[in-house]
């Protein structure tokens, strides 16, 4: 969110009164472009809390984040927390703790950000090289975090595609309209990039468009596209659960020692 729409949303959440919540697990991790400002940095009223996660940066197993918000806004975040979980971890605290203390955590962000950048970049010249323009599908080339998003043609359901990718191909990636409170989105799709090898992302790419080719040939044989149905395919939350599970972060053993 560029910087004039940053000051734009402060200036509503004051005409109205409001907190705003800044979550940002991906901040540190910016491959290209330029870092924007906190909303917590342009506040003047103390409205912005802003929340970060060691999950993406060093490991998700840790279970540790942090807030930055007004001493009395913490306060009561504390408050609320304490019922429902009696206090974070204290040993994933004193992990964190002794791993900052030793001056590594910002070699692991840079470390982080190199892997995840080379990545990327893989991912992205696999794509273009494996999905023909004409197919219709277009995906994003994020500036930072662990993912692109792709949309598929209008007419292409990605529950369909996710149930052929894994079935034929043992290719897997989370549904789109899992990111959307109305399901809408049924053509999209999020990819992962963070944890597959470089090889893997190539061979992701390619069996993907594998599965995508012949719904495209197939939908302009019979040039209408297949019928919606009715019902909303339930999520199946626990499976995307583990899929973003997989999704996150270097494996343990890649820390910086
Ligand atoms: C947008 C967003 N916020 C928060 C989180 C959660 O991070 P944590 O592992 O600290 O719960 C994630 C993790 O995937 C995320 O994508």
């Amino acid at each position: 969110m560029p910087r004039e729409r940053r000051e734009e949303l402060l200036s509503i959440a004051g005409e109205f009164d409001l907190l705003v919540i800044e979550d940002s697990p991906y901040r540190q991790l910016r491959y290209v472009g330029e870092s924007q400002p906190t909303l917590r940095s342009l506040d003047r009223e103390g409205r912005a809390i802003g929340l970060f996660t060691f999950s993406k940066i060093l490991f998700p197993g840790l279970r540790l984040g942090w807030v930055v918000a007004e001493p009395a806004i913490i306060s009561r975040l504390v408050v609320a927390k304490q019922p429902v979980d009696c206090c974070t971890s204290g040993l994933s605290q004193l992990l964190a703790r002794v791993y900052i203390e030793s001056g590594r955590l910002p070699r692991q962000v840079e470390r982080t950000r190199e892997v995840y950048a080379a990545k990327r970049a893989v991912l992205l010249e696999a794509l273009e090289q494996c999905i023909d323009p004409a197919w219709g599908v277009r995906w994003t080339r994020p500036e930072g975090g662990l993912f692109l998003w792709v949309e598929l043609p209008e007419w292409m359901d990605a529950r369909e595609l996710l149930d052929r990718a894994l079935a034929q191909e043992q290719v897997a990636f989370v549904v789109g309209d899992a990111f959307h409170c109305d399901r809408s989105g049924r053509n999209t799709l999020r990819l992962n990039f963070s944890y597959p090898g470089e090889q893997q992302l190539r061979q992701a790419a390619a069996r993907l468009a594998r599965c995508i080719e012949p719904a495209v040939a197939a939908h302009r044989a019979s040039g209408t596209a297949p019928a919606a149905s009715e019902e909303p395919t339930p999520l199946l939350v626990s499976g995307e659960h583990s899929l973003m599970q997989l999704s996150w972060n270097l494996a343990l053993s890649e820390i910086v020692e």
